[in-house]
């Protein structure tokens, strides 16, 4: 079988973005004939940019319901807490020997810090924890640790895979060939969704559009989208627009061929941002009530990640035991 694994860090509420980018695609590839499904919590990546341990928690129950409330399969798919795999960072250690600092240095992640440095004119590694830059190694981790030949993700996320690629490249030519090489698996339609101000949709710049949020709430997040000023009665371009990216997401081809229509013949912004609404809340508010099910019941989610975490662990203690015999770490007699 195929192996695919994909996480979330858990750092935020779960968006449009994580929803559309990772957790439908995953839990419809989980779905399909002869395939092995990972899918985790990142939370050991949260602590790079986040050290509010009662947001780090909550994040990590929100996201794990919002898995849940979506449909995935906890008997058919290995769903889990990264930190609740200690094989994971031992693996990292190993990984981190062999990874070139020079390949680390170029991750846009790291890079991104810097330049904000730079035109700030600070010190470029101000501020910078070397868990910011250590952050691909253990994605590589988390990766090569289930032999995972297929990982989706959003377009931001590439570069950490290609790097997990590089980084099994130098341990199987130093120690055997013990690693899978992965791939990034990306739909294109919706490989990176915009959010209410037309950028990225991203925890970091505030402009996400909460997946479960009430139903009002999703409403009045939807009308704030930002829009150009063009009246009712004009043309609208489809392209750069963050109201048709969101719509194409939650459409299929037949409606968003019409709704690029009402775009052409000048559909007014409000007509444009209700349609809108309608058709993410008819795709969510199924799944809504479950999640507010599982928000108030954390031990049911509990229960699950800690029957995954046996699930996961039954592949990964044996198998560190095969790494650490490959690069001299067993016991001596
Ligand atoms: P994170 O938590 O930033 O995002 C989780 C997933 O959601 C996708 N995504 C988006 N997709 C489309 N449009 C958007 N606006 C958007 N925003 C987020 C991301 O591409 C990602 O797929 N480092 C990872 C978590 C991680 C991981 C891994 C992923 C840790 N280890 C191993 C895969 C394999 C991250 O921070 O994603």
């Amino acid at each position: 079988p195929t192996r695919i694994l994909t996480g979330i860090t858990t750092t935020g509420t779960p968006h449009l973005g994580n929803y559309v980018g990772a957790i439908r695609p995953a839990i419809h590839a989980s779905r399909q004939a002869d395939t092995q499904s990972f899918y985790f919590l990142a939370d050991y990546h949260a602590l790079i940019k986040c050290d509010e341990p009662a947001r780090i928690q909550r994040s990590t129950l929100e996201i794990a319901a919002c898995w849940l409330a979506a449909g995935l399969d906890t008997e058919q798919v290995t769903f889990y807490r990264q930190s609740d795999i200690p094989e994971i960072p031992e693996l990292c250690w190993l990984l981190t020997c062999v990874t070139g600092k020079g390949m680390l240095n170029r991750a846009h992640a790291y890079k991104a810090a810097q330049d904000q440095n730079e035109a700030a004119g600070r010190e470029l590694d101000d501020g910078v924890t070397a868990g910011l830059f250590m952050y691909p190694v253990l994605m590589a981790a988390d990766i090569l640790m289930f032999s995972a030949r297929k990982v989706p993700v959003g377009r931001d996320q590439i570069q950490h895979i290609e790097m997990a690629r590089d980084i099994a490249a130098s341990f199987n030519h130093l120690y055997g060939e013990h690693l899978t090489a992965p791939e990034a698996v990306v739909d294109e339609h919706v490989a990176l969704l915009p959010g209410l101000d037309g950028r990225k949709m991203s925890k970091s710049y505030n402009n996400t559009i909460p997946l479960f949020a009430p139903q009002e709430e999703l409403r009045k997040a939807i009308m704030g989208i930002v829009t150009d000023s063009r009246a009712p009665g004009q043309a609208k371009s489809t392209e750069d627009s963050a109201i048709f990216a969101l719509y194409r997401a939650f459409a299929t081809p037949a409606e968003t061929k019409a709704f690029a229509k009402a775009f052409a013949s000048g559909i007014a912004w409000g007509d444009a941002k209700q349609q809108l609404f309608e058709r993410i809340n008819a795709e969510i508010a199924p799944m809504r009530a479950r999640y507010q099910h599982l928000m108030a019941h954390p031990e049911e989610v509990e229960a699950a990640l800690q029957a995954g975490a046996a699930k996961a662990r039954a592949q990964a203690t044996p198998f560190m035991h095969t790494l650490r015999r490959a690069v001299g770490l067993a016991s001596l007699d």
